[in-house]
């Protein structure tokens, strides 16, 4: 499931079908009668280039059996039910054919100038076609010009006499013999050969195997012929054979020697054959050998010395063998070599010595040996060595070298890694046992790391986040099959994927996830493919994804009602295989799967609804939505409802905020903007009474602060802005005068008497005599001109313990001097309107009828 991801992410080009057209029939181009019953060739158009007739009961081909192609170039006739007949110049109508196959038809007649006329054809395929010597001896190939690979595999051919023509194949590269009985190969059967580059198969055809050859009197066959390759394999070759035929040809170029599935060396337990040695290859000494292929046979020990005649070796293949002994200087002399292969052996423990004289090796393949243990010099010599493949072996521990750049170490036992500074690009450690999370932060740390494949492994213990890289270049991290579940659920190690900016594709799945960390991949900036297939998500939430993710797999989850929203952006997404519950909820992503133009992978049952048991089951696609839309209709009428009084009751709560927190601004505020507008209503001056506005009556111990918080705000005298002249002891009493003269001259000679009745006005006779004064005025002339600030926190009982004030008190209504700083600007407002109140007219002019106050002693 998993791999969607890589094959998306591969740009895997699917190949559009080989057989477009329907069988036993044909589009112009291409012929297609494969098992059509056929017994001769069909009428096809003359614009054909490929007719493709195998698998019939064509049983004669002759110049007459073809029409005139001149634009074919492929003709497969083979597999024919039954056998088949070619006359002369079969193919004379078809001059432009590269490609003949007859390969697994029975040839019963061939006729010797059966592929005459066919001066462009390349690739002749004779496999399988009960041919014998005589198909070599009788020049059945000569005129072709262009020929040059030749399939000969799987005939009866037991000598390789070559007729004299083949001198003229200059095109040939290639003749292949797989599986004939050529027994012996000797002096100069080849000669028409000479003086070609040729790739030569001779591979189970029990060569040298039954009559031992009579090495001393054979010479050379490949003198004056270059091998490109050549392959000996399967004929059961031992030490001696080999030696034996090295030595035979000694001197010959060959490039590429297979000698696969051989009988050399002593197998595992047993004594009685030998292992190669150094005189086994000795004879290619000249050869300049570049690929050696010795796989699939019993090498047990890699005796010294064993190689050291092939210089110019580059690829040696020891796999599948058996060895477990590798001699000191095994490679000696492999200068050039660059890759060895030592896969699927016995190797139990590699040794400092064992590569000794690989210089130049870059690709040592030990996977699927026994190693358990590598001594810690073995690859440090190995200077060129970029790629080191230790898959499947029994290492539980290691050192590795700092400049292997790509490293496979899956499926061993490691538990734990050794600290060493590495510099690999690509590491490969899935199916080993790791298990702790700072093993992964360590490997987060390698500076030019791309690709980490952790699969399969025990990632589940965090016991303390370490810092978190930073930059890393790493593209691929697989941690597919660990738990990380167990490490998240600490608390720790959230931050493992910090800084890994250019990380492409994560894989999580088989992980038991039940929740993803807040911000896990916030810094996953460049990922397109995420794999969080076969966990236990429930829900995922927006900022749960990588904001640049473009293939999602949450298959096999236990997602309930995902939001079609997460998923708009991608460009394929698989969520087969959850737990829909498919009530109304759901209707959102029914309709979107409906419309996506986002690739959804797995079939529509995949996606089936677990909830409510009616449903359960039931594909999403075929799950109706109808009926869902009145309830959504009614929510967002809910939801208008649930805003409208949201809004208003935030707005009354501001007003509420606004009306106790900040009333004094906001007055200041209305009287600048009311005096901005109508301009500064300045008391027009009218002929007045009165000398003063006021007479303010307060205990000379409240001075400091009625000069503060009333004077400095009313009297002109104060500041040019206020409006009031206003009278009070400390500066307008006449001094010397008497005191209660003065009183009695202030109240009368102000419009109103304002008396300040703080604590200490109550303690002060002089006060109250004012007071009681400016009450006697009252009186007498029914008028309010006595206004009462209450100062400080006086209680009713406090003042009604005063006989004048109680009267006023209890009949009349009193100021009280605010206690929130913020009312003082509106209650001198008050106090000010309350102050120019007029009091009712005419009765000024009354004659003044004066009240005797008793002398306060
Ligand atoms: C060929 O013959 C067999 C047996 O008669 C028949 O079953 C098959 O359908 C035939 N094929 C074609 C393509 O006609
Ligand atoms: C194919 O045959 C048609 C007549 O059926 C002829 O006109 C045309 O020239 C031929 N084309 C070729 C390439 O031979
Ligand atoms: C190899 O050659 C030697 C000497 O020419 C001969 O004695 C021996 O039998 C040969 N071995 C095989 C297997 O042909
Ligand atoms: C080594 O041989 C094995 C087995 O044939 C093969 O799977 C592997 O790809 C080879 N390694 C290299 C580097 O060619
Ligand atoms: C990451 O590295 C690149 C160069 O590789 C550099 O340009 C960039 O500034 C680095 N970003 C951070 C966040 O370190
Ligand atoms: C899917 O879309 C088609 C038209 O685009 C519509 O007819 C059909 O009812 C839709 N099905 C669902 C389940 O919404």
């Amino acid at each position: 499931m998993g791999d969607h991801l890589d094959l998306l992410l591969g740009v895997v080009l699917m190949a559009s079908p080989v057989w477009g057209v329907s069988p036993c029939s044909c589009d112009g181009r291409m012929a297609v009668y494969l098992s059509c019953n056929l017994t001769q060739v069909p009428p096809v158009p003359n614009t054909t280039e490929r007719l493709l007739l195998s698998f019939n009961y064509i049983r004669t081909v002759t110049t007459s059996s073809f029409p005139f192609l001149e634009q074919l170039k492929l003709l497969e006739l083979g597999a024919q039910h039954t056998p088949l007949t070619i006359g002369k110049e079969a193919f004379r109508n078809l001059p432009d054919l590269r490609i003949l196959d007859l390969g697994r038809s029975q040839i019963d007649f061939l006729h010797p100038d059966a592929f005459q006329g066919l001066p462009r054809l390349s690739e002749l395929r004779l496999f399988s076609c009960g041919l014998s010597d005589v198909v070599l001896k009788d020049g059945y190939f000569r005129n072709l010009k262009s020929l040059t690979r030749l399939d000969l595999s799987i005939n009866q051919i037991r000598s390789l006499y070559f007729h004299p023509s083949f001198q003229e194949l200059n095109s040939l590269k290639s003749i292949d013999f797989f599986l004939n009985q050529i027994h012996t190969l000797c002096g100069s059967e080849l000669r028409p050969l000479r003086g070609k580059t040729l790739a030569l198969g001779l591979a189970a055809n029990g060569l040298y195997g039954t009559t031992a050859a009579d090495w001393g009197r054979c010479t050379n066959p490949f003198r004056d012929v270059v091998l490109d390759s050549l392959d000996v394999s399967e004929n059961g070759w031992t030490v001696d054979t080999t030696g034996n035929f090295s030595k035979a040809i000694s001197g010959s170029r060959i490039s590429s020697l297979s000698l696969s599935h051989h009988v050399m060396g002593s197998g595992f337990g047993f004594h009685n054959i030998r292992d190669p040695d150094q005189s086994t290859f000795a004879g290619l000494a000249r050869s300049s050998l570049t690929r050696l292929d010795l796989s699939h046979g019993f090498i047990f020990s890699l005796n010294p010395r064993l190689f050291e005649t092939l210089k110019d070796l580059k690829f040696l293949n020891l796999a599948h063998n058996k060895i477990n002994k590798i001699a000191d200087e095994a490679f000696y002399g492999l200068d050039n070599l660059q890759v060895l292969n030592l896969s699927y052996n016995l190797l139990g423990e590699l040794y400092n010595s064992n590569f000794y004289g690989l210089t130049n090796v870059a690709y040592v393949d030990l996977q699927k040996n026994h190693i358990g243990i590598i001594q810690d010099q073995t690859f440090t010599l190995l200077k060129k060595l970029n790629t080191l493949d230790l898959r499947d072996n029994a290492l539980q521990t290691l050192s590795l070298v700092p400049g292997v750049s790509t490293i496979f170490l899956g499926g061993n036992k490691l538990m734990t890694l050794p600290r060493t500074s590495l510099e690999s690009s690509f590491i490969q450690l899935s199916a080993n046992r790791l298990e702790n999370m700072d093993e992964l932060y360590f490997l987060l740390q390698i500076p030019h790391l791309q690709i980490l494949i952790l699969n399969q492994n025990r990632l589940s213990s965090c016991t303390r986040s370490p810092t978190p890289s930073k930059n890393l270049s790493l593209e691929k991290l697989l941690l597919g099959e660990n738990m990380l579940q167990l490490a998240w659920e600490t608390g720790l190690c959230w931050d493992v994927f910090k800084g890994l900016f250019h990380l492409r594709i994560l894989h999580l799945n088989n992980n038991y996830l039940n929740f993803l960390p807040p911000g896990v991949f916030s810094d996953l900036t460049a990922l397109r493919g995420l794999n969080l297939n076969s966990n236990r998500l429930t829900v995922l939430y927006s900022d749960d994804l990588p904001a640049n993710l473009e293939i999602l797999d949450v298959s096999r989850n236990q997602l309930l009602v995902p939001d079609p929203d997460l998923f708009v952006s991608l460009s394929a997404l698989d969520i087969t295989h959850n737990k829909f519950i498919c009530q109304c909820e759901l209707s959102p992503l029914i309709r979107w799967l409906n419309e996506t133009s986002v690739t959804i992978f797995g079939s529509p049952e995949d996606m089936s609804c677990s909830y409510p048991d009616s449903l359960s089951g039931v594909s999403l696609y075929s799950v109706s939505t109808e009926g869902c839309d009145e309830e959504e209709v009614l929510k967002s009428l809910q939801f208008s409802l649930f805003i409208f009084f949201t809004v208003t009751l935030t707005l009354f709560l501001v007003a509420v905020l606004v009306v106790t927190k900040f009333r004094g601004f906001c007055f200041t505020c209305y009287k600048t903007a009311q005096r901005l507008v109508f301009g500064d209503h300045r008391r027009e001056a009218q002929p007045d009474p009165y000398k003063y506005d006021a007479y303010l009556c307060f205990s000379s111990k409240d001075l400091e602060w009625v000069q503060s918080a009333l004077l400095k705000h009313l009297d002109i005298q104060y500041s040019d802005q206020n409006g009031f002249n206003l009278c009070f002891e400390d500066r307008d009493f006449v001094p010397g005068e008497n005191h209660l003269a003065n009183i009695q001259d202030a109240v009368w000679s102000s419009r109103k008497v304002v008396c300040l009745v703080s604590r200490h006005f109550l303690r002060d006779g002089w006060c109250l005599e004012a007071f009681s004064y400016a009450q006697g005025r009252c009186l007498s002339h029914l008028s309010a001109a006595l206004i009462v600030v209450v100062v400080g926190s006086l209680s009713q009982y406090q003042l009604m313990k005063h006989q004048c004030v109680r009267g006023f008190v209890q009949k009349r209504q009193y100021l009280r001097w605010p206690e929130d700083p913020q009312d003082v600007g509106w209650f001198l407002h008050k106090l000010s309107q309350q102050i120019l109140k007029k009091e009712r007219a005419k009765k000024k002019d009354d004659g003044v009828q004066l009240q005797t106050v008793g002398t306060v002693s």
